[in-house]
Parts: C-alpha cells; structure tokens; sequence
C-alpha cells in the first residue's frame, strides 16, 4: 500500500490537541488513507516548520494558538471566511501555493445547526467578546442571516471596530451592532460566548434577566463538566451547550478541504465526550 497522506496540526501548546484523535476517527470512517500528528513548534519557528513541512511533501496543517495569525500571513491563498476572520486554522499545501482557510465560525454554525433543534435565521444573537475567537464566527453566522447580531465586550471599542468591519459582509440583512455588557437588552434568542473568561471561571457581566428559558446559551469552551457560564445560563432557565461540538465540525470542515469528503461527526462527538 503506498504510504498515507500526511497532515500535521501545529501549535506550542499542543500536548493538549484532540485533533489527531478526532481526524483517526475521521480516517477510519471514512476509509480516507492518512496520518495526522501533533507537531510542537518553536515560537519564532512557525515559518520555518511550514517550509520543512511542504518540502516533506506534507498535505496540510491546523493551526491552532499561537500561530493563527501568522498562518494567515504565510498564505499565499485565501478563503473569503479566512480574510473575513483575520486568522486562518486550516491550510492546505499545493505544490509551492500556501491555501489558507478558516473553519472555526463554519464548525459553531453546523454545531447549532446540525446537533440541536435551533435555528439561526431569523434569530436575535447575542456574541460576548471581540478578540480572535469573536472574530472568526461572525461571517458564517452573519451568512444564517438573523435578525440582529450584537457584538458585546469589555472593551467596547473593540466590539464596535468588528461591527463597523462587517458591516461590508451584512448585506443589511442583519441588525449589525456593538455594545458594553451592561447595556444587553435582555431580548435574545441565541447567546454566544467568545470570551476567555471561562478560562479564569469568570463571567462577563451581562444583566441576568439575558438569560431565561427559551435562550441557547453556547460557550466556545469545553471541559468535562460545564462551564461557569453555562452554569449560570441554566440557573436562570436557558439552554446550554458547550464548544466541543464546534471543535468537532471545525474539524469535519478542514477535512472536508482536504479530503473532500464529510465524515459522520456524531460518532465521534459521543467517543471524545466520554473520553473527557
Ligand atoms: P481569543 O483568541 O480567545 O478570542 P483574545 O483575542 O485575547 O483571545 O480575546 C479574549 C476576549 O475575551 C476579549 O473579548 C476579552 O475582552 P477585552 O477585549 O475587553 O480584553 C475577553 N475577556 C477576557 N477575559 C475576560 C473576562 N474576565 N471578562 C470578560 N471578558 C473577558
């Protein structure tokens, strides 16, 4: 048998990553002929690891903190979504051509989307947070076409540089705008969390009447028991769900760049949940 396509995903952290396990999964699923490992790179390195990377014929990468920005940079090619989100987690190595691609906001919307009985258009969603995780959801959630988008952050200056900067992929479809936490009108159906506040078990501090029941409650983060956040959503009658799903699809997206092919992500939700 000839030898399988490679793929790495590159990061410093990346002991961590359950990308290799989610993309093995992926591979045995779907019969797809590759190997995909971890790769620890040094901080100033991440130019020359791509560089090394391309002339051992590797396929592709992921990218994850903190080299994002920089594979943006090194992309040669880009996707509309990468551009939009500033920041590219997915690339893929076509002779000396560097494509460039983001599936992060792709993975939260088919999360939604296709693990839960919420609906996005038409919807009044609610992101905490302006940083790079908050950025590189809104096109793909502005493409669901809601009914209104409010960026909110602790620096509210950041959140509305986002929504004046998206206005051009809004089509004026969508209610497009930015405040402080302490200005959320308590009117959403969908609220996201992009902060990192999690990280520290804190929360930003929007109203508590936001949450009641009929909200989905979603935090990008992930841990085997819920999130401070999602615990105060459901105390106050909301839905929560956390972000591994998102990281699931976001994967399921870079290998369907890669490989053109889609695998059954539900299976593998359920292995790495239990495995949390
Ligand atoms: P990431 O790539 O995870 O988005 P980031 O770009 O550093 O990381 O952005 C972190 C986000 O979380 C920002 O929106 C930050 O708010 P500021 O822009 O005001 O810094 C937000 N954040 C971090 N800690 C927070 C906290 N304790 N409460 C509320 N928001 C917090």
């Amino acid at each position: 048998m000839s030898q399988p396509d490679r793929y790495v995903v590159i990061g410093n952290p990346i002991a961590h990553s359950k990308s290799p396990d989610i993309h093995a999964r992926f591979a045995a699923q779907t019969g797809e002929h590759l190997q995909y490992e971890r790769l620890l790179v040094p901080l100033d390195g991440f130019a020359d690891a791509l560089g090394n990377l391309m002339k051992s014929g590797c396929r592709g990468a992921n990218v994850t903190v903190p080299f994002k920005l920089e594979a943006f940079e090194l992309s040669s090619q880009r996707s509309e979504r990468a551009e939009a989100a500033g920041a590219v987690n997915t690339l893929r190595f076509d002779g000396t051509d560097i494509h460039g691609d983001n599936t992060d906001g792709v993975g939260l919307v088919n999360d939604i989307l296709c693990n839960t009985p919420v609906r996005i258009k038409g919807a009044r969603v609610l992101l905490l947070g302006a940083g790079g995780a908050a950025r590189g959801v809104i096109l793909p959630l502005l493409a669901q076409e809601p009914a209104a988008l409010c960026i909110a952050n602790r620096t509210v200056a950041k959140a509305e540089e986002l929504a004046e900067r998206f206005q051009q992929w809004n089509a004026g479809k969508s209610r497009l705008e930015a405040c402080g936490f302490e200005q959320v009108a308590p009117d959403f159906d969908i609220i996201i969390n992009a902060t990192s506040a999690s990280l520290s078990a804190e929360l930003p501090p929007v109203p508590a009447a936001v949450f009641r029941e009929g909200v989905f409650a979603y935090d990008m983060m992930y841990g085997k028991e819920p999130t401070v956040f999602m615990r105060h959503a459901a105390s106050h009658g909301a839905t929560a769900r956390d972000g591994l799903g998102m990281l699931i699809e976001q994967a399921a997206e870079a290998f369907f760049v890669w490989r053109g092919v889609r695998p059954d992500t539900g299976p593998v939700h359920n292995a790495l949940r239990a495995a949390l």
